[in-house]
């Protein structure tokens, strides 16, 4: 019998501060319930003439294809709608948009750039609303990760994450908080230019010296990966940010994963992984690595036994899920 907390019914999720953090690590144990009765061959019907709009303004590869699957997994349904298809802040405002779409959805996840674009869907749809990725955070691909970590290791506790690279993308924003609503120390390895936003650090580390946990921002990163069980990057250069592509190569080469930083950490075996949300500059054989070769990890770590990347991609479609069923499901109906 799946298990799950009646308070999560009905809500949205802008950023990971939207729920209380028994609430958050209880729909990562929801995820783990899901993808133990899909292994067992089971395909229910939670979310059972459900329709889902999927508003996408950014590429994705897993946030689409996980949203599709886990709503018809489910026995729902799900729309993708790009800019191009409907007339989102184009003909129409976002709050136009969303009172039409709420009329006809019983929940929309947005993929996009601003995050007003996603608060503004969530407060005048009337519907939940899931935020899979804007400008500033990433929240459902840290349930993921969180996922990732908990069955890697057993659990989350004791554990230390060390995230390197961009320390102010909405990757890293999103895990900061993440780690911080789970106990788990953070490190952030970053260039002075890209540390973390102030008020987003201070909002985390709020939430960590309330766990007992601690949060550190540190420029080396052969001192700031010192301990780490988890070591994480993601791309350099964000979606909408491809102007900045030279001047962020430059500024993070000496932040690239390779196999000498993964054992700066002092740990490994089982007391070590490598994580990524994808897509990753990993070899060269992407439109860019043509040129610049593997960027912000090696090939070498990409593929090592450290290297749960695939695990995750996989957690991305229990995770986004649970949040669904957790949302949407009539329990009833169970
Ligand atoms: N990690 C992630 O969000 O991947 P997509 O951009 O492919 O959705
Ligand atoms: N920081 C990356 C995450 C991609 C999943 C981006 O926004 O492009």
């Amino acid at each position: 019998m799946l298990k799950w907390m009646d308070s999560l019914k009905g809500r949205s999720l802008m950023r990971l501060a939207s729920f209380s953090d028994a609430e958050m690590l209880d729909l990562v144990d929801l995820a783990g319930q899901l993808k133990a009765r899909r292994r067992a061959g089971v395909r229910g019907d939670l979310l059972h003439r459900k329709n889902i709009a999927l508003i996408f303004e950014k590429s994705s590869t897993r946030t689409r294809n996980s949203s599709v699957i886990a709503a018809r997994d489910e026995g729902g349904g799900a729309e993708y709608l790009t800019r191009p298809d409907i007339h989102f802040g184009k003909k129409e405002s976002v709050k136009d948009t969303a009172r039409v779409l709420g009329r006809i959805y019983d929940g929309i996840l947005f993929r996009g750039f601003s995050q007003k674009s996603c608060e503004e869907l969530a407060k005048w749809s009337g519907v939940p609303v899931w935020n899979g990725l804007t400008d500033d955070y990433h929240p459902t691909q840290i349930l993921a990760d969180l996922l990732t970590i908990k069955e890697t290791f057993g659990s989350l506790d004791g554990c230390t994450v060390a995230y390197v690279g961009d320390g102010r993308n909405n990757v890293a924003n999103s895990l900061m908080m993440g780690c911080a609503k789970a106990g788990m120390e953070y490190v952030c390895c970053a260039p002075r230019e890209l540390r973390p936003d102030e008020a987003i650090l201070a909002e985390s580390a709020e939430v960590a010296r309330r766990n007992g946990c601690g949060i550190r921002v540190e420029e080396d990163p052969v001192k700031g990966v010192r301990g780490a069980n988890v070591v994480y990057t993601d791309v350099w250069v964000s979606m909408g940010e491809e102007a900045k592509t030279a001047e962020r190569i430059a500024l993070l080469r000496p932040y690239q994963i390779n196999m000498d930083l993964m054992r700066a950490t002092g740990n490994a075996g089982g007391k070590l992984m490598f994580l990524h949300c994808l897509p990753a500059f990993h070899d060269n054989e992407t439109e860019v690595t043509k040129t610049t070769g593997a960027l912000e990890v090696t090939d070498e770590v990409f593929e090592s036994e450290y290297s749960k990347v695939f695990d995750e991609a996989e957690n991305r479609m229990h995770t986004i899920k649970a949040l669904f069923v957790s949302a949407l499901a009539d329990r009833e109906a169970i």
